[in-house]
């Protein structure tokens, strides 16, 4: 669940920029056409669709969920160690995210929320054999401050005490949670990272060479970042820092998404808010979604719906799929396999 808009800091230059992004608009939607015009089955590597699987919920058979909860430094730490763990995972949250969203709730954690793609990123990163730990922010967005120095000092005091630290350190943050990881590579040192739905700071830190591999895993509907990325690419590649770009496209709702992606949510109702969307003409005739999930009354259809019934505490995950579903800004676990290999190659 992440808050759409988030920037850093007021850009200097913005009316320039401001025209860039409608010359890019221009451009993007030239190279849109003769995509998917000329090359019908999608062959474009850089443009890869990864369509949502059936049933992330398999799952379940295969991580066994215990993940302890510990208060440090004045925030939330929620953190799991498989059998044999082969690297550690840092995960950051956005705008108004939670340590408590990333994990299902369990015994060991009875007011976690499970939002449907940052439960997917835990899951993928424990049956990957990654220790994964999932921190708080103090405010609803990460500083860079003081708190980088905090974060490096929480994941250092658990490393050390799980006897963790000798293992390779991997990171990913979105969007706030994005930026921040791209300061906290500058305190600490990650074998990779991973960067989504965020440009990164590269204009606010000192890049040197020692700087990880960086992913960035981002939603060229967002053209503005887009922009801001391409550029960073370039920086990067200039100090011969190894980068990749993964980019997330939109995808068509079908019946069943909802009830595939979010457990407790059966399929039934799944169907039957797809039928609902049809109605209102929240998607298209392909099931596309023609806004962002944030920027339509989809509650208020539902509300208004008697025969509807969707328990309260899955209105952010469902909201979570829309916007993903849309592809502007949002935190994905769909190209987990490219993500997972980006930290697999680089695990000096
Ligand atoms: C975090 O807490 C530890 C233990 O209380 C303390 O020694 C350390 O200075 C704290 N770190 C920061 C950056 O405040």
């Amino acid at each position: 669940m992440l808050k759409r808009g988030y920037k850093p800091a007021p850009w200097t230059g913005a009316l320039n920029c401001r025209v860039s992004v409608f010359l890019m608009f221009l451009t993007l939607m030239l190279v849109f056409f003769l995509v998917f015009h000329n090359d019908s089955d999608g062959a474009n590597p850089s443009l890869a669709y990864e369509r949502p699987n059936k049933k992330e919920n398999s799952f379940d058979s295969l991580v066994h969920l215990h993940p302890t909860k510990e208060f440090r430094n004045g925030t939330d730490l929620i953190w799991q160690v498989p059998e044999s763990p082969k690297g550690v995972l840092f995960l950051a949250h956005g705008c108004d995210g939670r340590a408590l969203n990333f994990w299902d709730k369990s015994p060991e954690c009875p007011d976690c929320i499970g939002l449907p793609e940052e439960r997917l990123l835990v899951l993928h990163g424990l049956a990957q054999g990654f220790a994964v730990i999932t921190i708080s922010s103090a405010q609803r967005c990460w500083t860079f401050g003081k708190e980088v120095l905090v974060v490096k000092d929480i994941i250092e005091w658990w490393t050390g005490r799980r006897k963790l630290e000798k293992l390779p350190l991997v990171a990913l943050g979105a969007s706030s949670g994005g930026y921040f990881v791209s300061v906290l590579a500058t305190a600490m040192k990650f074998s990779s990272i991973v960067i989504m739905i965020a440009e990164g700071m590269f204009e606010q830190i000192d890049i040197r060479g020692d700087y990880p591999p960086t992913l960035f895993v981002h939603m060229p509907k967002d053209l503005y970042r887009q922009q801001k990325i391409d550029e960073y690419v370039e920086v990067l590649k200039d100090r011969r820092i190894d980068v990749g770009v993964v980019e997330c496209m939109e995808f068509p709702l079908s019946p069943n998404t909802l009830a595939d992606r979010i457990p407790g949510l059966d399929l039934p109702l799944s169907r039957k808010i797809f039928e609902l969307f049809q109605e209102k003409g929240f998607i298209d005739k392909n099931g596309y979604m023609k806004k962002d999930g944030r920027k339509i009354k989809w509650k208020k259809a539902l509300e208004e719906k008697k025969t509807l019934v969707l328990d309260n505490n899955l209105v952010s995950h469902v909201q979570e799929e829309l916007n993903l579903a849309f592809a502007y800004h949002e935190m994905t676990s769909l190209h987990s396999d490219q993500i997972f290999k980006w930290f697999e190659s680089h695990r000096s």
